[in-house]
Formats: structure tokens, C-alpha cells, sequence
């Protein structure tokens, strides 16, 4: 079974092939506004992504003090531009400043992240998973999906598109009790957890030709971890790091792209 790093390495290609025939290169803005490490850390993953296949990456660092108003008015700017052709706000954004406000203000077009209610693409995390699947010939259908997850960039979207591949979906979260988590996972063909805390899923079992896939990362003493245990006897489990991660990062690259078929 081809592995999440080797299937991103294929697929970075294809889109480096595709972006060197290209003679107006496309362009992703990236804008900054708190300052804190992961953010950084986040943004430079995108940076490198973006030179790797021939993307052009902007960066537009504004102050950690940057008011709600200015940044719709640059937001504004950046949907009018047309060399820029996609346009993501690096989330979390300071107190000052109303995140959904923001997601909404990105035009649907250019809102490569998925965030607006409207937009043009699949939120990245839930497309890259259902992408590598897909592209490991996963056979969906009639099979008992478990989302551990409801949120509207992660669980919600995930509903849909399993739905739209015929499978059975039941959607848990923090409030799910243990005897009912134990309940859906003992007959669960493929599990989705995105909980993001270190090794929460250990005390559950599964059945030995479960899909595991650990969209959970939580740092602990500078080290990564799952929702699940790693290397649990399943048919397949996604690692954490170089996982899930790696799949969400491929997804904007390829939204990107998505972008500029339609000649934006
Ligand atoms: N912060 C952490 N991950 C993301 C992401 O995928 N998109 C945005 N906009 N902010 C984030």
C-alpha cells in the first residue's frame, strides 16, 4: 500500500509538471497577522510547498494590533488583485479581529482554504483524506464510517463527501459518552478522528480490517502524537507526524490549482 509521503512526493510532481508548462505561474497570498510560532511554523511548511512546485508565495505580514477594519480593506484589495489567485488568512487571528468575519470576506473563488460557506473548493483536510483513499482504491461503498469530529472545516464536510461515496456515516464528538464511543467503533469500517489530544482513542478496540485515519496532533514536551496509539493491528493507520498533515498541505497546492482551470 503506497505511503502517505511517497503519494504526496507523486502528486507534488504532477503538479510541478503541470505549473512548468504554464507561462503565467499561479500565485497563492498568504497573510499574517499573530505572530506565534505555530503559525510560523505553518506558513513556512506552505512557503516551501508552494517554491517545490512552482507556485508563487506572497507573504503579507501585518501587526499582531491590526484592526478588524483593516484587514477586510486589504482582503478587499487582495480579491480585486488579479495576479494574486489565491488568498488565505492564517488562522487563529488576535481577539480584536471576528475570524468568521474574515473567512467570509475572502471571495469564493480565491478562498483556497474552503472556509467561506460559498467557496469555490473542499476544505483541505477533509479532501486530502478522501483524495488518498480514493487514490488507494478504497472501495467506500456500503461501509460504516466513524467521524470523531463535528467541526465545520473538518467533521461537516466529511459527512458529504462520505455520504457521496455511499457509505454509512455517524458523526461522534466530546460529548459522546465511552459506552456509546465503543458501540459505533466495534462495527466501524473506517474511523476519522480529529480530536487532537494525545492517545485519547487508546482505551477503544477496532476490528483488525479498520481504516484508521489520525487527523489528531497534539504536542507534548516538544514530541507529536495521534489520537490513536500508533501501530494498532488495522488494515491501515495514518501516522502521526507525516500523516494527515502531509495530505492538508498536497490539498491547497492542488486548490491552487483547482483555481486557475477556469483561467482566473
Ligand atoms: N491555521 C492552522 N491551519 C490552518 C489552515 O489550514 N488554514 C488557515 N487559514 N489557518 C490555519
Amino acid at each position: 500500500m503506497l505511503d502517505i509521503k511517497s503519494y504526496v512526493v507523486i502528486k507534488k510532481q504532477e503538479i510541478k509538471e503541470k505549473i512548468s508548462k504554464l507561462v503565467i505561474k499561479p500565485c497563492l497570498c498568504v497573510v499574517q497577522v499573530n505572530d506565534d510560532e505555530a503559525s510560523c511554523a505553518y506558513i513556512r511548511g506552505k512557503k516551501k510547498d508552494c517554491e517545490e512546485v512552482g507556485i508563487i508565495f506572497k507573504l503579507i505580514k501585518l501587526d499582531a494590533n491590526t484592526s478588524e477594519k483593516e484587514l477586510i480593506g486589504l482582503i478587499d484589495k487582495l480579491n480585486l488583485d488579479d495576479e494574486i489567485n489565491a488568498i488565505l488568512v492564517q488562522m487563529p487571528l488576535p481577539k480584536q479581529i471576528n475570524e468568521d468575519k474574515i473567512k467570509q470576506s475572502i471571495i469564493p473563488r480565491k478562498d483556497v482554504d474552503g472556509f467561506n460557506k460559498l467557496s469555490n473548493y473542499i476544505p483541505c483536510t477533509p479532501k486530502g483524506i478522501i483524495d488518498y483513499l480514493d487514490y488507494l482504491k478504497y472501495d467506500f461503498k456500503s461501509k460504516n464510517a466513524v467521524i470523531i469530529n463535528r467541526s465545520n472545516i473538518v467533521g461537516k464536510p466529511l459527512v458529504n463527501l462520505l455520504l457521496n461515496k455511499d457509505c454509512n456515516v455517524v458523526v461522534l464528538h466530546s460529548k459522546t459518552s465511552k459506552k456509546d464511543m465503543q458501540y459505533y467503533l466495534n462495527n466501524a469500517d473506517l474511523v476519522i478522528s480529529a480530536i487532537g489530544k494525545k492517545y485519547i482513542l487508546s482505551e477503544y478496540n477496532f476490528k483488525k480490517d479498520t481504516v484508521l485515519i489520525d487527523v489528531g496532533i497534539s504536542r507534548v514536551d516538544g514530541k507529536l502524537y495521534g489520537d490513536f496509539l500508533p501501530n494498532l493491528d488495522v488494515k491501515l493507520q495514518t501516522p502521526v507526524p507525516g500523516g494527515v498533515g502531509l495530505l492538508t498541505r498536497l490539498s491547497l497546492l492542488e486548490n491552487v490549482m483547482e483555481g486557475i482551470k477556469d483561467g482566473i
